[in-house]
């Protein structure tokens, strides 16, 4: 039987966030019983912006032991980083020549991340998407559990198949790979967190990059942050409304509701219907509650597994064995189909 497969990382750049969390992790545990699944720190990805080496590695480990605290099994599937296996920057150079200027010019996560001195971002930054479309496509994964902040990426990782398929398709027929060699992968956001937002700033995503601290939930905080930040998250004066309708133009309410709702496995309704007409003097040291419930035994399954970074390092490196057969597989057709 056929089991799909999914590909997903997580960059190895300063501290996972309750964002990161809810919108990514949450459901790459959920997929497990359902998909074949790869997930990957992808340090390269981080580099694109410089990358102090020992944060690099010590947030390698972070991420790693986030995925395990989290309920990820890597025996049943693969968990590993992105650097250790060749492939996905072979296949990268493949893609920058598959991809168009054009395409990667509209990537609005390029334009925000180099903000307004593009002279001096990396090519990598630039090229980026690339990379996350060899990530995905290295091991043919049809699904993709992501971020609402991913979602033009995906569609470029679409693009890249389609005109890959298209570009070779007489040399995907005569070496036997029928019409595509490359899936057009399924992005899936869905659920309740796809965008957490900033807890200090309705209009912004809840980022690693915020330079204020009070912006996020780390997945290590302990009990007293959690309380005073969610205390402090910036709201407006009216109490809660009781339907989902009127969360319209409360982008802060909104959030602080999203958050239950992911935390709580309820919709934004059900949490509605608890707590519609109460002051978020109410809500949120009963939102600090229930994040301290769900997090804090991630946060002390991650200090125990940080204690033990050889044991960190050896699930990495039977990952990337198990992810560099199959990726090796796929590179050996993508050269077959070039001519190489
Ligand atoms: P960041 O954007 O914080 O640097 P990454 O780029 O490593 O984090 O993203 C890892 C995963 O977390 C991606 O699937 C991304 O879509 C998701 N993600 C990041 N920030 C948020 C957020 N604020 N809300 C929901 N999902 C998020
Ligand atoms: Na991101």
């Amino acid at each position: 039987t056929f089991v799909p497969r999914v590909f997903s990382g997580v960059q190895p750049t300063g501290n996972l966030h309750l964002g990161n969390y809810l919108g990514a992790i949450v459901r790459f545990v959920e997929m497990q019983s359902t998909h074949d699944c790869i997930y990957c720190v992808v340090d390269m990805h981080a580099i694109t912006i410089w990358q102090d080496p020992a944060e690099l590695a010590r947030a390698t480990r972070e991420v790693t032991a986030a995925f395990l605290a989290a309920g990820i099994d890597p025996k049943a599937h693969i968990v590993f980083n992105q650097s250790q296996v060749h492939v996905h920057a072979e296949l990268a150079w493949v893609f920058n020549c598959v991809a168009r200027m054009g395409w990667l010019s509209r990537m609005t996560q390029f334009k925000e991340k180099a903000g307004k001195d593009r002279e001096n971002a990396s090519v990598g930054l630039f090229a980026y998407p690339n990379l996350m479309a060899a990530d995905i496509l290295a091991y043919l994964a049809t699904h993709v559990p992501v971020g609402e902040d991913q979602k033009q990426h995906l569609e470029l990782a679409r693009d890249i198949a389609t005109k890959f398929n298209h570009d070779f398709s007489a040399t995907i027929a005569s070496n036997g790979f029928g019409e595509e060699f490359f899936p057009i992968t399924e992005p899936l956001i869905t659920g309740p967190a796809t965008r957490i937002m900033s807890l200090r700033d309705g209009t912004k995503k809840m980022s690693k990059s915020d330079p204020s601290e009070y912006s996020r939930i780390a997945l290590t905080d302990d009990a007293d942050a959690i309380a005073l930040k969610f205390r402090k998250a910036r709201t407006d004066p009216e109490p809660l409304p009781s339907e989902v309708d009127g969360l319209k133009g409360r982008a802060e309410a909104d959030n602080l509701v999203g958050i239950f709702a992911a935390l709580a496995d309820q919709s934004k309704a059900q949490v509605l219907s608890d707590f519609g007409g109460s002051q978020f003097s109410v809500f949120k040291p009963a939102l600090a509650d229930l994040a301290v419930a769900r997090m804090a035994p991630i946060a002390s399954e991650m200090r125990r597994l940080l204690a033990d970074p050889g044991h960190i390092d050896s699930v990495l490196t039977d990952g990337a064995d198990r992810a560099r057969a199959i990726a090796e597989k796929t590179m050996d057709g993508v050269k077959d189909v070039i001519g190489f």
